[in-house]
């Protein structure tokens, strides 16, 4: 060991094996101090003890955009980026949605187990049977603007949920908690079908008990004087298997944002919302609105060189490509591509889906991306199947956050009961004037 003096680090805990352990030297001090590794992590408050003098504040490590940082430890969802492999629960994304139900992935995710057929009854009675929400609820729906975003009004009716359960303040409360998810994942589906039909002037749909979640979501969607709607079971399918890939993505943005607020003790719902604000984002769940838009400007198939000149002059970005996580092709976007064909089998031709598969065909032929490992992610084909159920491009994101809701309980259960989670609350790095005069308002 180098340097004058070797201090423990883990907060005093167990001394480092020389294999699992990592050497530091400041060089400002000489001194060495040996930091733990457990599963490829260091402590970031082990580099508190490394001080050039006593009454020094240690030194932090700097991470904007957490880019290397991991924030907590978690057994809900695994991904290996540069494979291309997800999975809920341990179970592989190819599995669960081809053999499985949204219903059922949501169950695994916040139960950690697949459902006995018993539960699972059970579970799909629960939550069939919390699909209404408050009369309120609808009339405060009804107050926004005619042509309001929808994602804009599930977020705020998310938040306001928190004021019909005021019980749900109770987190730790293990009743609560589960009605709170039933709750969530039941509701959310009546929540964005109705802000749907407000931006077309239509009366809102109410659920319909007889179908199943995805049937049910057409029928608030689209039913008009029929008596009963039937839904094409290929078209229920679909959206099902999305809501399968859509339902988790371990430390995602709005994953990320439900912990954060989370971690104040706030109640569930409100957590949530925050989780709804962060996946609005063009750069997170609004990238498949961006995929559609982009499609659209480029227009034809002629024009894809040009564009990708303009991507690589960063005068343009290629949305539905990259991903912070996967330097593979994301394993969902393969999966839907094979939907989108089998949709379109129902609705139609889409022109855009000539021109998506040939942007991505000249894209993964070009070294710009491959060099950067830039591959097409979930948002890439999503929207083409969205448009081709008939849905405008305000409403994927919105589509998006109905199956996120049960990565989002899953993932703020996980919270709420982690004993090594606090208050989350980064530092800084100030950079910015100190100890300044003021002066008054005529002198400036
Ligand atoms: N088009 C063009 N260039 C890109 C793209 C893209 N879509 N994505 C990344 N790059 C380039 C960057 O300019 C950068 O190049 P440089 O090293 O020469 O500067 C390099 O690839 C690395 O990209 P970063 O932006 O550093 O990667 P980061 O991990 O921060 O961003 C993100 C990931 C936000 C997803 C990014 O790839 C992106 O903006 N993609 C388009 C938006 C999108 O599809 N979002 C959906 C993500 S999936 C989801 O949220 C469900």
């Amino acid at each position: 060991m180098a340097g004058e003096e070797t201090h423990k680090g883990r907060d005093g805990g167990g001394v480092a094996t020389a294999e699992e352990s990592l050497s530091v030297t400041d060089n400002r001090t000489g001194q060495t101090y040996e930091m733990e590794i457990t599963d490829g992590t260091v402590r970031a408050m082990d580099f508190r003890a490394i001080k050039v003098s006593e009454d020094d504040f240690g030194l932090m490590t700097y991470d904007p955009a957490f880019k290397n940082t991991a924030s907590t430890r978690s057994e809900v969802t695994y991904i290996d980026g540069d494979a291309g492999i997800l999975e809920y629960r341990g179970y592989s994304i190819e599995q669960l949605s081809e053999h499985s139900t949204y219903l059922e992935v949501a169950y695994l995710l916040i139960y950690g187990e697949l459902p006995t057929k018993q539960q699972y009854e059970r579970w799909e009675h629960d939550i069939t049977h919390h699909t209404y929400v408050h009369e309120n609820i609808k009339k405060s729906m009804e107050a926004f603007r005619y042509d309001a975003h929808p994602m804009g009004m599930l977020l705020a009716t998310v938040g306001a949920l928190s004021t019909f359960y005021p019980g749900s303040n109770n987190i730790n409360d293990e009743h609560e908690q589960c009605m709170a998810a039933v709750r969530l994942i039941a509701k959310m589906p009546t929540l964005a079908a109705f802000a749907y039909r407000h931006n077309l002037g239509l009366p809102y749909i109410y659920p319909d008990n007889d179908l199943n979640y995805p049937e049910n979501f057409l029928s608030m969607l689209f039913k008009m004087a029929e008596w009963k709607y039937e839904p094409d079971d290929r078209l229920a399918r679909a959206l099902d298997v999305l809501f399968i890939l859509h339902a988790d993505h371990e430390q995602n943005a709005s994953t990320n944002a439900v912990r954060g607020v989370g971690s104040t003790q706030v109640d569930p719902y409100s957590a949530i919302a925050a989780g709804v604000s962060a996946l609005y984002g063009p750069l997170h769940g609004g990238a498949n609105e961006q995929v559609l838009r982009m499609l659209d400007r480029i227009g034809s198939t002629d024009n894809i060189p040009d564009f990708l000149e303009g991507v690589k002059n960063r005068e343009e970005r290629l949305m539905g490509f990259g991903h912070r996580v996967y330097k593979n092709y994301d394993p969902r976007a393969r999966i839907i591509k094979r939907h989108v064909d089998q949709v379109l089998d129902v609705t139609g031709k889409s022109p855009k889906l000539e021109i998506a598969v040939e942007l991505e065909k000249r894209a993964l032929d070009d070294e710009f991306f491959t060099e950067r490992k830039l591959y097409p992610n979930v948002d890439y084909y999503s929207g083409l199947i969205y448009e081709a159920l008939g849905m405008p491009t305000a409403m994927f994101t919105v589509i998006f956050a109905i199956p996120r809701t049960s990565g989002w309980v899953a993932q703020w259960l996980e919270l709420v009961g982690d004993d090594e989670q606090a208050i989350a609350r980064p530092r800084q790095v100030y950079s910015g004037y100190r100890e300044r005069e003021y002066v008054s308002i005529d002198e400036r």
